[in-house]
């Protein structure tokens, strides 16, 4: 995922070598850059560590021609797991990587781990539709599309759909669960093996809590949510 922000031009941050540009902006208005801020992408994982340490170097070296620097602000992008499949952050590792690259150098540090805290407390509850086979896919369609949580359709990060009824015999088959929206792309899942639901059940969509709300939109007239605190 850190290829998102890395193997394209982002209309994001200061290029390398806007540098010499942005030294000079700094010098003529007399400026004193206190913090220096980055955040590479969405999602990263243990096996994304080794680019994020190249891109915190980067940072560094930035850093380095600066002696004003008091604050380096790394962002967020921490990821969750949004599948069985997907390993947990090792953030031992993170710090360990922080330590070796930052230890002595007297650099407050901030972190904006806003994602990885709020993720995996929500859940998107939504109705079964329909349910019917169209070509070799067996659709099942609920009240709700990717206006409600775009992570799914635009970033490939799934709220994985989780039956809230069990029922007895509940043979796992390969569904794809998609949306209200009249798009195409408009799908929750793929091919995901799950316990053949009717209409009228409730699926639940899991790590819902982060992007959901804040990302919606009426697309189609269909922005209608209501958000529930449940504390326990
Ligand atoms: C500068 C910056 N910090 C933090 C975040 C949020 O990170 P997270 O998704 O981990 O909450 C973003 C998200 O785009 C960002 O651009």
């Amino acid at each position: 995922l850190l290829e998102y922000s890395g193997s394209i031009d982002t209309k994001f941050g200061i290029y390398k070598e806007q540098w010499p540009d942005a030294l000079s902006l700094i010098e003529k208005h007399s400026l004193r850059v206190k913090s220096l801020h980055f955040h590479v992408g969405c999602g990263y994982s243990n096996r994304h560590l080794e680019a994020w340490e190249a891109a915190l170097n980067v940072v560094l070296g930035f850093a380095r021609i600066l002696p004003t620097v008091q604050v380096v602000n790394l962002g967020g992008g921490f990821g969750v797991p949004h599948t069985a499949e997907d390993e947990l952050l090792d953030l031992q590792r993170w710090s360990r990587l922080l330590e070796r690259n930052l230890s002595g150098s007297g650099y407050t540090l901030a972190v904006e781990p806003g994602d990885y805290i709020v993720k995996d407390a929500g859940i998107l509850v939504l109705t079964v539709n329909s349910v019917e086979v169209k070509g070799r896919t067996r659709f099942v369609t609920v009240d709700g599309g990717f206006n409600l949580h775009p992570e799914p359709v635009f970033y490939n990060l799934p709220c994985e759909p989780v039956p809230c009824i069990l029922r007895e015999n509940d043979e796992q088959i390969p569904v794809t669960v998609a949306g209200n929206i009249n798009e195409a792309l408009d799908t929750w899942a793929r091919n995901l093996d799950l316990p053949l639901p009717l209409e009228g059940d409730r699926l639940a969509f899991i790590n819902a809590g982060g992007y959901g709300a804040a990302m919606s939109s009426n697309h189609c007239m269909r922005g209608d949510f209501h958000e529930q605190l449940v504390l326990s």
